[in-house]
């Protein structure tokens, strides 16, 4: 019976990963989809019931499920190297020559494929199973995060066939599709979630989530371009890609074998063409060497291979006719002109409104109401204004004023000297500003109220129960409850109702509850003080252990922390100069917020005072590795990521990469073992001890 059961789920297995390929990569299906639902549920039914036989490339791992806490981080076997960019013809000219030139009187083939937009993964098959996937982290080692590809559709569980070689790796990009992109943002919007900038970044979000069933649902992509395999019979790219196609792997059918400089232009002429009918986003073209032979003969320099270019195409364009010019007020009262225009499309979404930057930016554009103007897409969701076509503007046309009240609370407009930004000075009382504030303090990297976005403030604030941050600790159930208003969407002119029911007025008051714990640094970042970033807001937590000491710290002592500069400095001394700053911190204190960092976070020592210290390589999970990055901060010591001739030592985990190798070596910096370092920090413990 059991044996019956085992070949009928190996049987299910293969003719559902076989339906999966034909669906996915060959985009031919074979079966309805009705009919595939059923084969799988059979099997998810036969998992559960007999779940000894429940195996790694069973695709009902695809519907995701595990919740990892943490993502291991991982070595990569061989290093993950980026490419050398270039925007230029005449670099790929010199590239095509140096190639040449180091292969002389050979013959040189080239392969031209799409550089995809997402984020590189490196994919491990041991017989022909997916074991591991590994992001790219810093090359040398990435996160674990096995469960997460394993959701997407188009990366094999199991390789096809039975010809391959015992172990394997197939590199490429995860991508998100731009429709999977636009709808993913419209779903955040509705629950006030921040936006993704891109699909790079809603991809990389994606892979990093900890939950693999909300993965499941995002319609991410693989693309495979790279084989590594000891024993593989390939000898040119163009053949590896084959090779992974008929493996099963999604490699595209956009690539070209080209002999010389000409074809190579033809591809990446034709590529930009078809850049904005693609799906999903490219930004230039790999240029590679086709022979594996002439790859290893050609090898690497320090960052990157002499066999393999990428060209990246500029940023697109779009020209268009500028209607009006809206005034925004953000968080700080810094007023932003974003211009809007008659709808545009550009690359692959519609472009209605653009910013403008600031005032000194319109008056040296010279920009009118009614000009034709370029916008251009930069890594950001909102596209920029970047010139003006003045051989399409109109006779009569005025030019763009600043204004010179505030549009939202009409107090005078200032320009604070040695800055470009124009502001509105009416901190306490403009809407705009006291909103953009509670907003930045409930924000994921302050004191992560996630329930609460935009269109709840509005609404606690319009309904002033929210005036300041210490607001939200008076806050209550009953005074919540049954809250409701329709508000438009400036961007998007959308109305929405937004009501406080139950279990939504439950979890606000709940999750306002968890933020007391938040640690120091976070509350701090979450005040709003100008200037001060994450960053800073940690370097002045630790530095100074408490918040009274950063209140009573003057200019002189605020300079000595590590990126605190002089304008950071005034601003911190002019906010605590405020006596409403003082209540509101006073009134968040009372609320039970830390405002110390904790015992851990401590300085513990000062055996590593004035030193700088490189912590590198796998210390098993990346939790270990953060332990040892506090304890030398705790020690006094300063931590940097690479390798100079200031730093003092290396602490070496496994699988250390080779560059910091040669570099440490290069400038005789002594390199010490996870124990090593763990014994001075206790030798160090147990004097302080006596
Ligand atoms: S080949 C040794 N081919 O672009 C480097 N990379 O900076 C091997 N990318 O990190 C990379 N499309 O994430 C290669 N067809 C393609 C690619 C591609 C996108 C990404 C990859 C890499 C970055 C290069």
């Amino acid at each position: 019976m059991t044996v019956d059961v085992k070949n009928e789920i190996k049987r299910l297995i293969d003719e559902i990963n076989e339906h999966n390929y034909n669906y996915y990569v060959l985009a031919q299906p074979t079966i309805s989809d009705y009919d595939f639902d059923q084969l799988l549920e059979r099997l998810i039914y036969l998992e559960k019931q007999y779940p000894e036989y429940l195996q790694p490339d069973s695709p009902s791992q695809r519907v995701g499920g595990q919740v990892i806490n943490e993502f291991k981080a991982v070595a990569h076997s061989v290093p993950m190297l980026s490419l050398s960019n270039t925007y230029s013809k005449e670099e790929i000219l010199a590239f095509d020559q140096r190639v040449r030139q180091l292969l002389p009187e050979q013959d040189i083939e080239y392969i031209c494929e799409l550089k995809f937009d997402g984020v590189s993964i490196s994919l491990i098959y041991e017989n022909g199973v997916l074991v591991q996937a590994i992001t790219r982290g810093d090359g040398e080692k990435g996160d674990d995060v096995t469960q997460n590809v394993k959701t997407i559709k188009n990366v094999p569980l199991k390789i096809r066939g039975n010809d391959f070689p015992s172990s394997i790796i197939a590199r490429g990009e995860i991508i998100l599709p731009h429709k999977g992109f636009t709808q993913l943002n419209i779903q955040r919007e509705e629950n006030e979630e921040p936006l993704f900038a891109n699909p790079r970044n809603a991809a990389a979000g994606s892979l990093k989530l900890q939950d693999s069933k909300i993965v499941a649902k995002r319609p991410l992509k693989s693309f495979i371009y790279n084989l590594i395999s000891e024993h593989s019979a390939v000898s040119t790219q163009l053949e590896s890609i084959n090779t992974l196609k008929n493996w099963g792997f999604n490699t595209g059918d956009y690539y070209r074998l080209c002999k010389n400089i000409d074809q190579i232009w033809k591809f990446i002429n034709e590529a930009e063409q078809k850049r904005n009918s693609l799906p999903f986003e490219i930004d230039g073209v790999v240029i590679k060497v086709n022979s594996l032979q002439q790859q290893i003969d050609l090898g690497y320099t320090a960052k990157s291979p002499r066999w393999a270019i990428a060209y990246k195409f500029k940023a697109e364009q779009a020209e268009t006719n500028l209607i009006s010019v809206d005034f925004q007020v953000g968080r700080t009262g810094v007023i932003t002109p974003v211009a809007n225009l008659k709808p545009v499309s550009l690359a692959g979404t519609t472009v209605k409104r653009a910013s403008m930057h600031n005032a000194d930016f319109i008056s040296k554009l010279d920009v009118h109401i009614g000009d034709y103007v370029y916008v251009e897409k930069g890594g950001d969701i909102i596209p920029k204004i970047v010139g003006v076509n003045l051989n399409r503007r109109e006779l009569f046309t005025e030019p763009v004023q600043f204004p010179e009240y505030c549009p939202e609370c009409n107090t005078k407009l200032v320009n604070l000297p040695e800055e470009v930004a124009i502001i509105c000075p009416n901190y306490d009382d403009c809407p705009p500003q006291i909103k953009g504030r509670l907003e930045h303090f409930i924000s994921r990297k302050a004191m992560d109220i996630q329930t609460l976005g935009e269109g709840k403030i509005e609404v606690l604030y319009n309904y002033n129960l929210l005036n300041n941050v210490a607001d939200f600790y008076d806050l209550t159930y009953d005074q919540i409850l049954g809250l409701e208003k329709v508000i438009t969407n400036p961007e998007t002119l959308k109305t929405k109702k937004i009501s406080f029911r139950e279990k939504t007025a439950q979890n606000i008051i709940d999750a306002i509850q968890k933020s007391k714990e938040r640690p120091f640094d976070k509350v701090l970042y979450g005040l709003g003080i100008k200037y001060v970033g994450e960053t800073s807001a940690k370097q002045l937590a630790m530095h100074f252990s408490n918040i009274d000491n950063i209140i009573n710290a003057d200019y002189e002592q605020l300079m000595q922390v590590e990126n605190v500069g002089e304008k950071v400095s005034e601003s911190i001394i002019n906010y605590f100069s405020s006596q409403s700053h003082i209540e509101i911190i006073n009134r968040l204190k009372k609320a039970g917020l830390k405002f110390e960092i904790d015992e851990s976070e401590k300085i513990t020592g000062s055996i590593f005072q004035g030193k700088s210290i490189v912590v590198t390589g796998s210390f098993g999970t990346s939790q270990n590795r953060k332990y040892l990055e506090q304890q030398v901060v705790n020690n006094g010591g300063k931590l940097t990521s690479s390798v100079s001739s200031k730093t003092s030592f290396i602490v070496a985990g496994e699988n250390m990469g080779p560059e910091k190798l040669k570099r440490a070596t290069e400038l005789n910096i002594p390199i010490i073992s996870e124990e090593k370092f763990l014994e001075m920090i206790k030798g160090e413990e147990t004097k302080t001890d006596n």
